[in-house]
């Protein structure tokens, strides 16, 4: 099968690359550069284009405009990024009969501190991040051959995942939130959970995450117990302190994903040692 995965060159992009064709699969890494196909997502002609000329089997999007802050102070550009492209992508995937997979984000819920959402729990939108990958899922969903991907992810190679790892490493100072929860799980669980719920032809929305919560402080002391550090100069704080405003009840109920697939999704530790032993 031969599969298109825009953002291919981000934290998660190289996983699905990487993993379908340890699968056998041709997989096609598209990007604005450093790609095997290099184009601007924000121009649908170039899309349209593209997507006629490879006719990939499926699609899986993990291109977005991800910094929270910089969606905020240019919402259209965050617009045309995360939002848009999906309604070129929904259309195609609905006429041809082929996989959309759309890896969206949990940023959804701002109450219930650690208790887990599921796919149906009411969301509030509290920044254009948020409103912008909340719509694409929307646009996503006129294809029924569409798979939505709620997620938490992390990994060393870039973003908070390797902040934590370096800070851990370097002894840096660090505020641990211990009011701000999430799932968190490692890009390389992700892709291949994500691909095992493509093979088994699941639609709609499902959340793919660690099957345990926890605040993001917490989860930093998993990272150091794993990394065999004692954390004794951490300072703790709030999430609330952030300049743009987020939803911190972030933890994802992964049941659905769980049943669907006949096996358990990572625990938080697990996810942790995951981190801890990938190479910076
Ligand atoms: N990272 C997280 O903590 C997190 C958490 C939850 C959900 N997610 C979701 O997971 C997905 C992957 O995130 P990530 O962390 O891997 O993101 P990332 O590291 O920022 O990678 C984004 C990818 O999109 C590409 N891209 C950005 N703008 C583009 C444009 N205009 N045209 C074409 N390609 C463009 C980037 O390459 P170029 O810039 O070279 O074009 C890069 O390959 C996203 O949907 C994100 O919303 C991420």
């Amino acid at each position: 099968m031969r599969w298109l995965i825009l953002g291919a060159t981000g934290l998660l992009g190289p996983c699905f690359v990487s993993q379908l064709r340890a699968r056998g699969d041709e997989a096609i890494a598209a990007a604005r550069s450093q790609a095997d196909v290099n184009f601007d997502l924000t121009d649908d002609d170039v899309l349209a284009k593209v997507l006629e000329d490879i006719n990939p089997d499926g699609i899986i999007n993990c291109a977005a405009n991800i910094y929270v802050d910089k969606c905020e102070s240019d919402p259209a550009n965050a617009y045309l990024i995360n939002t848009r492209p999906l309604s070129s992508l929904a259309a195609w995937s609905a006429k041809h009969q082929r996989p959309l997979l759309q890896v969206s984000t949990d940023h959804y819920f701002v109450e219930g501190g650690n208790k887990p959402q599921s796919e149906t729990a009411t969301v509030r939108l509290v920044n254009e991040y948020a409103r912008t990958k909340y719509l694409a899922e929307q646009l996503a969903l006129t294809s029924p051959n569409a798979l939505i991907l709620r997620t938490n992810i992390i990994g060393a190679k870039k973003g908070h995942g390797r902040w934590v790892k370096e800070s851990l490493l370097n002894r840096s100072p660090m505020t641990l939130f211990m009011d701000f929860y999430a799932s968190p799980l490692h890009v390389n669980d992700m892709a291949q959970i994500s691909l095992d719920l493509a093979a088994s032809k699941a639609t709609g929305i499902f959340n793919v995450a660690s099957r345990e919560v926890s605040s993001k402080g917490d989860f930093i002391y998993a990272v150091a117990k794993a990394l065999n550090i004692n954390p004794d100069w951490v300072e703790e704080g709030s999430g609330h302190k952030l300049n743009v405003a987020r939803a911190m009840c972030l933890g994802l109920d992964v049941s659905k994903a769980e049943k669907q697939l006949g096996y358990h999704l990572p625990t938080l530790e697990q996810t942790a040692h995951a981190l801890a032993n990938e190479a910076l």
